[in-house]
């Protein structure tokens, strides 16, 4: 079997594949360090049909360690801005892991002209505070902005936030709401909604915000040089991928927070629980009741914010 672009063989599998149940689910960046793992979890997912892996080197080669083995979708790769267009054509779900560099004679637009209308997109790519309004700004200049189909991934924000509430809590399982955004302290975790309820401490609270706001940042240094939270993130990406499934499989009650356009707050993005459904971010809920040291955690959170967004949007209108 010669596969001479990578996609040779994954193409095949996909014409044989046909009409199987499922979505279909393209990954940009599907070489990179999240890309890969984020790959690997993404084709046992039940829920997915078909993966489409795109990346402007080394496509091929991760879609062939994939097409392998069997459980769950059929894997199909596409190598350079000339087979962009392929990977998003008929997508449902479309995860960015990374900021894809580009190849001489690609714009940014490239990525997000195509299907940009039609499938709900979760951008990771950091910093997600700027990339998101960046991504806005350009599916507006496409025609095809739906703020309720752009989501900024958070989610493992809110996995580290249950880990280390456990872990201080002793106690195994939690919902702890994570708002804001995605960088130091814009991630705004609200303890005082934990659920089941859970009090804590001045020393633990503090202990906690700044463990959650600095998880990133832990692993970049202790990885010293070597990257950030990749397995972690991918991890993450991979179930706020499986709620947007579900959300748009017509599940009901699929809740997670996420960074996405929103009125909850004078500023234009911002990360709260949202309901996942068919269109996408389909409802956005409120703060809900905060405490003092979470209203001046907010106050921080968004002044930070409110330059990263804006930065955003002045570099891709200049
Ligand atoms: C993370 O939260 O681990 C990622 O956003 C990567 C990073 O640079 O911190």
């Amino acid at each position: 079997m010669k596969v001479e672009d990578g996609s040779t063989l994954s193409r095949t599998d996909c014409r044989a594949k046909g009409g199987a149940p499922g979505f279909k689910v393209a990954i940009v960046g599907a070489a990179g360090r999240i890309g890969q793992p984020l790959a690997m979890l993404m084709k046992m997912n039940p829920l997915v049909s078909v993966l489409h892996l795109y990346d402007v080197v080394n496509a091929p080669g991760v879609t062939l360690t994939l097409v392998t083995w069997t459980p769950v979708a059929v894997v199909c790769g596409f190598l350079g801005q000339p087979q962009l267009e392929s990977a998003l054509t008929g997508i449902d779900l479309v995860i960015i892991p990374t900021v894809v560099p580009r190849k001489p004679g690609m714009t940014r637009d490239d990525l997000f002209n195509i299907n940009a209308g039609i499938a709900v997109v979760n951008l990771i790519g950091n910093p997600v505070n700027s990339t998101v309004p960046i991504a806005a700004e350009v599916f507006k200049k496409a025609g095809t902005y739906d703020p309720k189909r752009l989501l900024g991934v958070t989610m493992l924000d809110v996995v580290r936030a249950n880990t280390f509430v456990v872990s201080t809590s002793r106690t195994s399982l939690f919902d702890v709401p994570v708002v804001g955004g995605h960088a130091g302290v814009t991630i705004l975790p609200l303890l005082s909604q934990v659920k089941p309820p859970c009090s804590f401490t001045k020393e633990e609270t503090e202990y906690l915000t700044n463990r959650i706001q600095n998880g990133g940042t832990e692993v970049v240094e202790a990885k010293a040089g070597a990257g950030s939270a990749t397995l972690s993130m991918a991890y993450a990406a991979v179930k706020f991928a499986d709620a947007c499934l579900r959300g748009l499989r017509g599940d009901a009650g699929v809740v997670e927070c996420a960074f996405v356009a929103s009125e909850v707050t004078e500023l234009p993005f911002f990360a709260t629980k949202v309901r996942l459904g068919r269109g996408g971010a389909e409802e956005i809920y409120q703060l809900g009741p905060l405490n003092e040291y979470e209203r001046v955690g907010l106050e921080k959170a968004k002044t930070e914010l409110a330059a990263s967004i804006q930065k955003g949007v002045s570099f891709i209108k200049k």
